[in-house]
């Protein structure tokens, strides 16, 4: 964070300064009027002798408000457009950050967090420079050069009586404020309650009406609503009377500058037109007073997001240290040496005491209980997390002197999850790589068994599909993900659990095609259908995070164990089936 602040100032300090300068000069202007107009009012005595004179200060008048104008559109412009150069250097510094971050120190950030980083701290921080740049840095400038000109060209006695009965006002809306800030933190929260609920209800819109919960719901909201309307009329409450209080100061101000300064013309101390001009003065005040307590806020408000930004920051990110300096695809040789392995937020064991070896050219079944940790080992050997150095390496090199570029663009992993991006079809099967043909990515949708259905949509592969386009079912979700494997040109395909949704003659075409792909490629399919894996050259049994069986269908099925039970099953089911088909 302390690094984009510099990375910024080191930008940009020149404009930063001249800012400065400006929002200065800005303000030593606007002490002409007050004097300008004092001036006219003591002219006015003689107008027959004065009359030059009154024109004169008059065209002075004019050239104030012109310089004011001429001043201050520059001023602002370059504020603006310096506080928006620091946001985007901001966020552009925190998504790089959030892409380069190990997975591992991912864990126990939730994502609202995360998109708070990007919304509601970056804008704090942001929103308090900002705040520097408008008010703070004009407060400076008219409590010095207001007050300047009030002692100097007026009277220092005037001066003191006049502005004690406003900062006294302002001590009291310092401390009130300190309520009002712990009422608005609450509103806030109250704010933010509700915007959770209707997030939620939007997400979950279709099982409330489905479990007929839309009453609930509202009663629900409704409570919420009258919570934060409730706590926005403390905080409006409190806001009046703080505004109210300020005026009360500046009235009991001016008042008593009337009062002292009518006695100092009378003997003669001042003229008539300094009283005026000193009047102008005071009201030079009003903004910083109003503004001062917000400076406060904005500060703690902006201090708490700028630790968490900081926070962030310093999350370690992904090694990018490696002994091999190699380019392109990694040999397909997978040997894993009694891996242990914990997640570091969970003091469970994921996978223990893990040995196997696969090489290129082989399939590698894997089937296990639910949790088991077949992900995890994935997981691993894509090294998204840290790996235990021995434990596991591929083509002969230890995973962690791999480049993680090549390591990974040298795995296809087609994951459990089938997430699209919102956009086209294409885009998605291709998925941040370029370099195909056209025709490769039709070839790969037709291997992926998806082609004939993405052929009959409007606009085929350039079918715009999540948020923005076309809902698809999540067999045809699966498939568009695993087209990636029948294109990219990695030495190691994994499917993790990707047949779930497809009837037994799409899974049973895929799984020729993906035999055909992977002839001299190694792959590893994870599944809990016997069908799936029953060909495969190794077959690994995995419960509670333990190999507990190894070999080949044919030997593992007259074993009494885990893969025997489960094949009894699906083949007890398959055997129903087929006795309910012909009755
Ligand atoms: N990111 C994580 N942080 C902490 N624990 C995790 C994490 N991911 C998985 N686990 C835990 O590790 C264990 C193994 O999970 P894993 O996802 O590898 O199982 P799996 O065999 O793939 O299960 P499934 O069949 O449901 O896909 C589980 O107990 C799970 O709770
Ligand atoms: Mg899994």
């Amino acid at each position: 964070m302390n690094k984009v602040l510099k990375q910024w100032l080191k930008k940009s300090y020149i404009k930063i300064i001249l800012i400065l300068v400006l929002v200065f000069l800005n303000i030593y202007i606007l002490t002409y009027p007050p004097k300008i107009i004092g001036n006219i009012i003591d002219l006015l005595y003689d107008i027959p002798n004065n009359g030059n004179e009154i024109y004169k200060n008059i065209f002075y008048l004019m050239l104030t408000v012109v310089g004011l104008f001429l001043f201050r559109l520059p001023w602002r412009t370059m504020a603006q457009n310096q506080i928006l150069e620091f946001e985007k250097m901001l966020k552009d510094n925190l998504f790089t950050h959030y892409m380069k971050i190990k997975m591992s120190n991912l864990q126990n950030i939730k994502n609202g967090e995360i998109m708070a980083f990007f919304t509601k701290d970056s804008n704090e921080v942001r929103r308090f420079i900002g705040f520097m740049f408008n008010k703070t840095a004009r407060i400076v400038a008219i409590f010095i050069i207001a007050t300047y000109s009030m002692i100097k060209s007026i009277n220092i006695k005037l001066t003191l009586i006049s502005l004690l009965p406003i900062f006294i006002a302002t001590l009291f809306v310092f401390i009130i404020k300190e309520k009002v800030e712990k009422l608005s933190s609450i509103a806030r929260n109250n704010f933010s309650k509700l915007s959770e609920f209707v997030q939620e209800s939007t997400n979950g819109i279709r099982t409330i009406k489905a479990y007929s919960g839309e009453d609930d719901q509202i009663q629900e909201f409704e409570i919420k609503s009258k919570k934060l309307r409730d706590s926005d009329i403390k905080v409006s409450v409190l806001s009046n009377l703080i505004s109210t209080l300020t005026n009360l100061g500046f009235g009991i101000g001016m008042g008593l500058s009337i009062l002292y300064g009518s006695n100092l013309v009378i003997n003669n101390e001042i003229t008539i037109g300094d009283l005026v001009a000193f009047n102008g003065y005071i009201t030079m005040f009003v903004d910083p007073i109003i503004w001062l307590p917000q400076i406060i806020t904005k500060f703690k408000l902006a201090k708490i997001s700028y630790k968490k930004l900081q926070n962030f920051f310093s999350l370690e990110v992904e090694e990018i240290k490696y002994i091999e300096e190699r380019k392109g695809n990694v040999l397909g040789d997978i040997v894993i040496k009694d891996l242990t392995y914990n997640y570091p937020a969970n003091i469970e064991v994921a996978l223990k005491n893990i040995s196997l070896e696969v090489k290129q050219g082989e399939t590698l079944g894997i089937i296990g209980t639910i949790a088991s940790g077949k992900t995890t080992l994935m997981n691993l050997l894509l090294r998204l997390y840290t790996v235990p150095r021995g434990k596991i390496s591929i083509g002969g090199i230890d995973i962690n002197d791999i480049k993680l570029e090549d390591l990974r663009e040298s795995i296809c992993y087609i994951t459990q999850e089938h997430f699209l991006f919102s956009s086209t079809i294409e885009e998605n099967v291709k998925l941040f790589r370029d370099g195909y043909t056209a025709d490769e990515i039709i070839d790969s949708t037709k291997n992926a068994m998806i082609y004939e259905e993405i052929s009959r949509m409007e606009d085929g592969i350039n079918t715009v599909v999540g948020e923005r386009g076309v809902d698809l079912s999540g067999g045809q979700k699966q498939r568009v993900v695993i087209s990636r494997a029948f294109l990219q040109k990695s030495n190691i395909v994994i499917f993790d659990d990707t047949f779930s949704a497809l009837d037994n003659k799409t899974e049973e075409s895929l799984l020729k095609n993906i035999r055909s792909l992977t002839k001299d490629k190694t792959c590893i399919i994870i599944s809990n259908r016997i069908s799936d894996i029953k060909s495969a050259d190794k077959i690994i049994v995995l419960d509670d995070g333990e190999i507990v069986q190894k070999g080949k269908h044919d030997d593992l099925i007259n074993e009494n164990g885990l893969y025997k039970k489960f094949y009894l099953q699906q083949s007890s089911k398959i055997d129903s089936e087929v006795g309910d088909l012909i009755g």
